[in-house]
């Protein structure tokens, strides 16, 4: 190789892999929906449940770069697998750039025979005002997710009963934008039920784990959106460092719960996209649950 074609070859590679890297990262990645599954398996969970499976959804952020196109054929892959519950785990909207009611229509066509259950994330709050809101920005995202068949469960909690048992799932107002409250939350849900807990931010699980709760399902890190191979993600936002991807398992107190000796935390990379209508090597993601009940013999 001569050395002028040698300057060519470094001068295309220069320019060609980052154009080349920013139309995959624009227009192939955010469309590239990946199914993680998951089983969580529990003594505690009722006979009732084995079996029963979640869809976990979470940071949408329908607006700007989520179009509803993006959003139906999201709804649709989670469909496919035709989950017996749906929990979304907030940043329905972008800031509020477009309304969420919206996209009521194309969230009626999730369903759920167990019910399907939300709370909000810190876009689902305003940061600055927007002509078309008369009302409190999150009163909208609450009352759009209702309208569309969702328990919005701000601080909230919902007992499922099936076949004579129960499990809960609870629900705390967005951490950095809100007021959460565990206590309020979780007020009359007896304390040893298997209990499920959506809260938008991961790390809180350091606070989660202070409660009888046994799985917490998060988003809002979005896995980092941007990563770099071997580096990892460039940035996470505030309350996602800790626990920004996957499975964790937070030990607990265990004088205090005996019978709850760890919080299973799950986050979620999210479906959606926030800030810049990109994604590289960190494909958005939903995840199917299966739940299962454990027992003695098949622990040991
Ligand atoms: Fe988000």
């Amino acid at each position: 190789m001569t050395r002028r074609t040698f300057i060519k070859y470094g001068i295309g590679a220069a320019v060609g892999v980052p154009l080349l890297s920013g139309a995959y990262a624009k227009w192939v990645e955010p469309y590239q929906l990946k199914r993680r599954t998951l089983t969580i398996a529990s003594e505690r969970i009722p006979a009732s449940f084995d079996g029963v499976t979640i869809a976990h959804l979470s940071d949408l952020h329908y607006g700007e770069f989520v179009t509803k196109d993006h959003v139906a054929n999201i709804f649709a892959q989670i469909m496919a697998s035709k989950p017996d519950m749906i929990c979304f785990t907030g940043d329905l909207v972008e800031d509020h750039v477009m309304p969420a009611e919206a996209i009521i229509e194309l969230m009626l066509k999730l369903q759920a025979p167990l019910g399907k259950y939300a709370v909000l994330g810190n876009h689902d709050y305003v940061r600055d005002s927007r002509a078309y809101l008369s009302s409190d920005p999150t009163d909208l995202v609450t009352a759009s997710l209702e309208a569309a068949g969702f328990h919005v469960l701000t601080n909230k909690h919902h007992q499922i009963h099936y076949k004579d048992t129960s499990i809960a799932v609870a629900g705390i107002d967005d951490a950095l934008e809100g007021n959460p409250d565990m206590e309020t939350a979780l007020y009359g849900c007896p304390p040893n039920i298997w209990c499920m807990l959506l809260a938008h931010e991961p790390d809180w699980a350091d606070i989660a784990s202070r409660y009888p709760i046994d799985l917490q399902l998060s988003g809002h890190s979005h896995g980092g959106q941007v990563r770099v191979p071997i580096v990892g993600p460039l940035m996470l936002p505030l309350m996602a460092k800790k626990y920004p991807d996957g499975m964790y398992q937070i030990s607990r107190n265990q004088a205090k719960f005996p019978e709850k000796p760890t919080l299973q935390l799950h986050t979620s990379r999210g479906v959606g996209m926030t800030l810049m209508p990109i994604r590289f090597f960190c494909p958005p993601e939903w995840t199917l649950i299966t739940l299962r009940k454990e027992t003695k013999s098949s622990t040991s």
